[in-house]
């Protein structure tokens, strides 16, 4: 069966199509072809399936939201009404589907969490699709989708997945669940104030680095060396008993320190490398501190990466590290750094693991919850 997934629930208008092939062969099986991204044995799911990425198309905000340092709703609605059908039409080409007969089995849509008007942006245009072409709408968790494609992104050669740590991680959220199988979460923590992604993006901004702010810190601090100016951030809440996380306080400490230093020393190039290389370190060890702690305690198989932030090289290196230096027995799932962001695979997934709703009852849910 083929999905069509779409994706808008912040800046980026993302289509895809994913070719899904069930019940086959129980075995790992290798492809060559390099856009399979995925065909493994799903033996939790008692059946093999082999998915096949037809096309992925993803048209970029960053540029108009540049300037403002950050993601204005309605601009962002604006884009992707301007976006979508270009997006699709691109597509479509790549799967040689036409929109006339479009071999298309369902589509799914991202309906939450996310931006209110970009997520009814992207559900409107799905729900006009999937009447045009007479096939089911199938409604979706953005998250589940950054989870998926964590999930599906290698081939590990391991028995058992589940359970499973989930660490989620993107601009709006930074969650830690524990996973008993595809559609089951138990959430162990969240932030309560700030998602790592956006104690990336507003210390790029005090610190006049681009947005988005998670590459451009990323790419600062691997320049840093061993850093020029000595500078310490507090790790928030790392030693607290629960699976919480805090990060606004970082901005705000990363914000006194600019403040405190001289114009010459904050503008210098050593001073940006240095403060971006210890907030991103700070941000690190706070999140594999809590993630360690509870693949210990619920004495998981996997922890699995997802989310726009887990395209960070540190981050994924150190979780990796961390792992084998304490020895843990467990599989450590990495998304492909270039489908960590937001894109239409995510949708298209989690689609394939989600039932078919009437249209006319989806309706977008900003604050929507893995449950
Ligand atoms: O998942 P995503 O594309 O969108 C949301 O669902 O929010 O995540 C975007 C976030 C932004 O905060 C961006 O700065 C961050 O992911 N990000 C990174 C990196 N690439 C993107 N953060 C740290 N290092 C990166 N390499
Ligand atoms: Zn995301």
């Amino acid at each position: 069966m083929k999905i069509l997934g779409i994706e808008t629930s912040c800046d980026d208008t993302g289509i895809a199509i994913v070719e899904f092939k069930g019940k086959t062969r129980p075995r790992f099986r290798n492809v060559q072809n390099q856009r399979f991204l995925r065909c493994r044995n799903v033996s939790f799911l008692k059946e093999m399936i082999t998915f096949r990425i037809l096309a992925n198309v993803v048209a970029s905000q960053i540029e108009v939201h540049k300037k403002y340092g950050g993601v204005y709703p309605n601009l962002a609605k604006r884009e992707h009404i301007v976006n979508l059908p270009i997006v699709l039409k691109q597509a479509l080409a790549g799967a040689g589907t036409v929109p006339a007969n479009p071999a298309i089995d369902a589509i799914s849509v991202t309906y939450g969490p996310g931006l209110s008007p970009c997520l009814w942006t992207g559900i409107t245009f799905a729900k006009e699709l999937a009447q045009k072409w007479q096939i089911p709408l199938i409604p979706v968790d953005h998250m589940e989708g950054h989870l998926l494609v964590g999930l599906f992104s290698q081939m590990p050669n391991v028995k058992h997945i589940f359970p499973a740590i989930v660490l989620l991680v993107s601009g709006g959220h930074t969650q830690l669940m524990l996973m008993k199988k595809i559609g089951h979460y138990q959430f162990l923590g969240e932030t309560r104030d700030d998602a790592a992604g956006e104690a990336f993006d507003k210390t790029a901004r005090i610190l006049g680095l681009p947005y988005p702010g998670g590459p451009a810190v990323a790419a600062a601090a691997a320049l840093a060396g061993k850093p020029a100016i000595a500078i310490k951030l507090p790790r928030p809440m790392i030693y607290t008993k629960d699976f919480d996380f805090s990060f606004s306080g970082l901005k705000t400490a990363v914000l006194y320190d600019y403040q405190k230093r001289t114009k010459k020393v904050r503008e210098s190039k050593e001073y940006i490398r240095s403060m971006a290389k210890e907030i991103q370190q700070a941000i690190i060890d706070v999140l594999l501190k809590k993630t360690l702690k509870a693949a210990k305690l619920y004495n998981v198989k996997s922890i699995i990466l997802g989310g726009g932030v887990s395209a960070n090289k540190e981050l994924r290196a150190q979780l990796t590290l961390k792992v084998t230096s304490e020895k843990l027995q467990v599989h450590v799932f990495l998304p492909l750094p270039n489908l960590a962001t937001d894109n239409g695979i995510m949708p298209a997934l989690a689609g394939y693991f989600t039932k078919p709703k009437n249209p006319q009852t989806i309706a977008a849910d900003p604050n929507l919850r893995l449950e």
